[in-house]
């Protein structure tokens, strides 16, 4: 091997260590998942020869990741608003602390206009559904309330978000909801729970951009018989920017890839295809 290569590999080593040590030590990002720290200073390792510049990318990918769509400082009202909640609770009981959480998060919260009807429609498509993976779950899985699943039904949320999954763990606990919460980077560690179906609301644009192919790898290696993927009809500052037409050939070319039928559903503030997978053994189903 030539030295000046096992120099370069030597350099991106030690500033990936560097950034690493930083992005842990970060009262923003200290507390994502491990994986996707040490992910991300890899390849900022990689790109970039001095430290600074390295962390400075890393951080930008991680906001991108997930630092743009929860203020840690909303946390706090999030925990007041989940205090109020008591043990027991039925969820069809709490609306309207669910609707303050969901306002908390850059991506829920454009989804409220949509609640009354989206599950209903979704449902209707994949019928009831037996179990639910909610993948890169940001704040969703307290849209529970407007799915109105029997308590019996698992939902399984997953996210990089450590902070935002302990409130997302505390409110399935005090509903009674089966199911499970996993601080896990999808790009390092594919789920492989089997389940009826898969929401991948709004998530695969975000999973993409942290690595071109890794909206296909994901979306092949998943075990169920629909997968519930959506875009945004806009862009986080509110432009339109095309983006309808832009993700219906993003989705196109994951269905020329994967092989698999869809159905649309347009709502103003999201498109959602759902896909049937048949990769579902559960139940005595395909
Ligand atoms: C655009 S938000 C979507 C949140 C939610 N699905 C929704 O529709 O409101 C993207 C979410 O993906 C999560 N995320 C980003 N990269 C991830 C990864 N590699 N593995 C798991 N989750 C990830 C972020 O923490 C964030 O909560």
């Amino acid at each position: 091997m030539h030295a000046s290569f096992r120099n370069g590999e030597r350099m991106a080593e030690s500033v990936h260590e560097a950034v690493l040590a930083a992005l842990r030590n970060s009262r923003k990002y200290g507390d994502i998942c491990e994986a996707t720290l040490d992910r991300i200073a890899g390849r900022a390792g990689q790109r970039h020869p001095r430290a600074k510049e390295a962390l400075k990318a890393a951080k930008r990918k991680l906001h991108q990741a997930c630092g743009a769509y929860l203020d840690p400082m909303d946390l706090d009202a999030i925990d007041r608003r989940l205090a109020s909640v008591p043990t027991g609770a039925k969820e069809e009981d709490l609306l309207v602390p669910c609707l303050d959480i969901l306002r908390r998060h850059a991506s829920t919260v454009e989804r409220i206009p949509l609640l009354n009807v989206l599950y209903r429609d979704v449902f209707a498509e994949t019928g009831p559904p037996r179990s639910i993976l909610d993948i890169a779950c940001g704040l969703n899985p307290f849209t529970l309330p407007w799915m109105k699943l029997p308590p019996s039904t698992p939902y399984h949320a997953v996210d990089i978000d450590r902070p935002l999954l302990e409130r997302v763990q505390a409110f399935l606990s005090k509903v009674g909801r089966a199911g499970s919460v996993a601080c896990r980077d999808v790009l390092v560690t594919p789920p492989t729970t089997e389940v009826d179906v898969v929401f991948l609301l709004k998530a695969l644009p975000c999973i993409e951009q942290q690595e071109r192919g890794a909206a296909v790898r994901l979306l092949g290696a998943l075990r169920a018989r629909y997968a519930v993927v959506s875009f945004p009809a806009r862009s986080l500052g509110g432009r339109d920017k095309g983006m309808p037409v832009h993700y219906g050939d993003f989705m196109k070319n994951l269905m020329d890839q994967l092989k698999f039928g869809v159905k649309r559903l347009a709502y103003s503030e999201e498109t959602c295809y759902i896909c049937t997978l048949r990769r579902y053994a559960g139940n005595g189903s395909t």
